[in-house]
Formats: structure tokens, C-alpha cells, sequence
């Protein structure tokens, strides 16, 4: 077998012209979506999520403030702006980068933001509401695999999912999602002792683990829908996701690759989060 590749960016770039079009009904009723960015520190990468996510808004017709800090900065200071966003009513989502320098208290900052204005969907009463089954701002990367597993009408219900990597980002909310759609989910991490064992039951995976190439096709189910939502950098510069591609993709019937799978889908539902906000907020 062969697998069907599950073109993130294809998809990534339909939801946004929905949005785009949905952003400009709200901004003709004189709401435009607005996405407030703090970045703190120079490192590299984050810079570099941060001008694709400011990117992403202008071209979707939202508006963006981006407020940088040096890696030195009082976290009094990066807590004062939080509160002037929570309370300026134009602003409708609020994202603070991570990670952050050491002298920060990350869960201390993600609970700053108003749970109305978290479009990450970090803050402990959304992911609460998410795990009561409520309505709440889903975290984006694994809301955007669920976005894309529904684009290609991915039979959930009764499905063995399998998710590889237990963050607070991904694993743990993917679980959830999966859980509410009716997977029988197992979360396997760094301490599983027999991770084969369970891949060989799963016909779905996802991989959040951030080790290239870790998930090999040996490992897999015959006709698995592989997820793979890694991003490493090998010693060459060349991109690369927890799964490796070339024999999982002998073995799957579904997979996303890398780069051009889960990233894209991204930035998607933080876009989707941010218009959520704004039309919660011109509802009121
Ligand atoms: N750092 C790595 N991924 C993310 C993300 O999705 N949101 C934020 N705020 N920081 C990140």
C-alpha cells in the first residue's frame, strides 16, 4: 500500500479564504477581527512563528499588534500589557509566544489572559471547558488535526487513536478532541514500554513527540492514518516530522508530511479562534 498524502496546505488554504470572507462581513459591520502578539527574548524561531502569525492576519483582513520585549524584561511589565489588552474591547485575542525567558512564571502569564481573549486555548479554564466537553477556544495545533481529519471524512467513532507525546499543547488536548469524537484514545509517551504494542492496534496516529523520523512504518497498522505534527531541523537545515516519511508512507493509507501537513493548519485555527472572539464579542 500506498499512502494518500494529506495536504495541510491545500486545506490551510481554503479555511482561510472562508475566514478572510467571514472577517470582512464582521469588519463591514465595524468589528475587524483583532490578534494582539507578545513576543519576549530574540529567539529565533519564535521570531520567525510570530511574523508568520502577524502575516497570516493582514492577509485574512484582521488587524495585529505585535509588542516586543528584550529576554531581560520584568515580567511586571509583560503582565501590565496583558491587562491593558484584556480591557481594550477592540482587541479580541491575545497570544503571548512561549517559551518564555526563565524568570518568567509561564502559567502565571497564560492565566493573565482573559479565558474570552485566550485564541491559544492555554489558559486552564479553556482547557477545562475542553475536557468537560464545553464550548471553549480549542488549541490550535491539535484543532487543526481534527480539522483536517474532518476534511477528509476520517471515521473517528469507534476508532483506536493512538497519540505519541503527552503536552499540555498537543497530546494531552488531542486526546480529548479524539476522546469526544468517539476514538478509544491511548496516550503513549517517553516512559511506554512497548510504544510498537500499540501502534500495531491504531488506526489513527498522531506524533508530538519532537524526535526526527522516531515513528517508522515497521511500527505501524497495515492502512494507519498517519498524523505528524513534528518539526525538527536536521544537522543539514532540512525539515523533518517525528514519522519517517518514506517507509510510514509504505504502510499508511493517509499521511501528512512535513513540512506542508499539520504546520500549515496551524496558524489556520488561530486565524479561526481570533474570528470566533470577534463575532463572540459583536454577538454581545
Ligand atoms: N510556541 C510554540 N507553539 C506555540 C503556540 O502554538 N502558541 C504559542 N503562544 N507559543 C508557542
Amino acid at each position: 500500500m500506498t499512502a494518500r498524502i494529506l495536504d495541510g496546505k491545500t486545506i490551510a488554504e481554503r479555511v482561510r479564504e472562508d475566514i478572510a470572507q467571514q472577517a470582512k462581513t464582521l469588519s463591514a459591520q465595524g468589528v475587524q477581527p483583532c490578534l494582539a502578539v507578545i513576543l519576549v527574548g530574540s529567539d529565533p524561531a519564535s521570531a520567525v512563528y510570530v511574523r508568520n502569525k502577524v502575516a497570516a492576519c493582514e492577509k485574512a483582513g484582521f488587524r495585529s499588534l505585535k509588542f516586543d520585549y528584550p529576554a531581560d524584561a520584568e515580567p511586571a511589565v509583560v503582565l501590565a500589557k496583558i491587562a491593558e489588552l484584556n480591557a481594550d474591547s477592540s482587541v479580541h485575542g491575545i497570544l503571548v509566544q512561549l517559551p518564555l525567558p526563565p524568570q518568567f512564571d509561564e502559567d502565571a502569564v497564560l492565566e493573565a489572559i482573559l479565558p474570552t481573549k485566550d485564541v491559544d486555548g492555554f489558559h486552564a479554564e479553556n482547557f477545562g471547558m475542553l475536557l468537560q466537553g464545553r464550548e471553549s477556544f480549542y488549541p490550535c495545533t491539535p484543532w487543526g488535526v481534527m480539522r483536517m481529519l474532518q476534511e477528509e471524512n476520517v471515521k473517528i467513532e469507534g476508532a483506536e487513536a493512538v497519540i505519541i507525546g503527552r503536552s499540555n499543547i498537543v497530546g494531552k488536548p488531542m486526546a480529548v478532541m479524539l476522546l469526544s469524537k468517539g476514538a478509544t484514545v491511548t496516550i503513549c509517551h517517553s516512559k511506554t514500554k512497548d510504544l510498537t504494542a500499540h501502534l500495531k492496534r491504531a488506526d489513527i496516529v498522531v506524533a508530538a513527540v519532537g524526535r526526527p523520523r522516531f515513528v517508522t512504518g515497521a511500527m505501524l497498522k497495515p492502512g494507519a492514518i498517519v498524523i505528524d505534527v513534528g518539526i525538527n531541523r536536521l544537522p543539514d537545515g532540512k525539515l523533518c516530522g517525528d514519522v519517517d516519511f518514506d517507509s510510514a508512507k509504505q504502510v499508511a493509507s493517509l499521511i501528512t508530511p512535513v513540512p506542508g501537513g499539520v504546520g500549515p493548519m496551524t496558524i489556520t485555527m488561530l486565524l479561526a479562534n481570533t474570528l470566533l472572539s470577534a463575532q463572540r464579542a459583536a454577538a454581545k
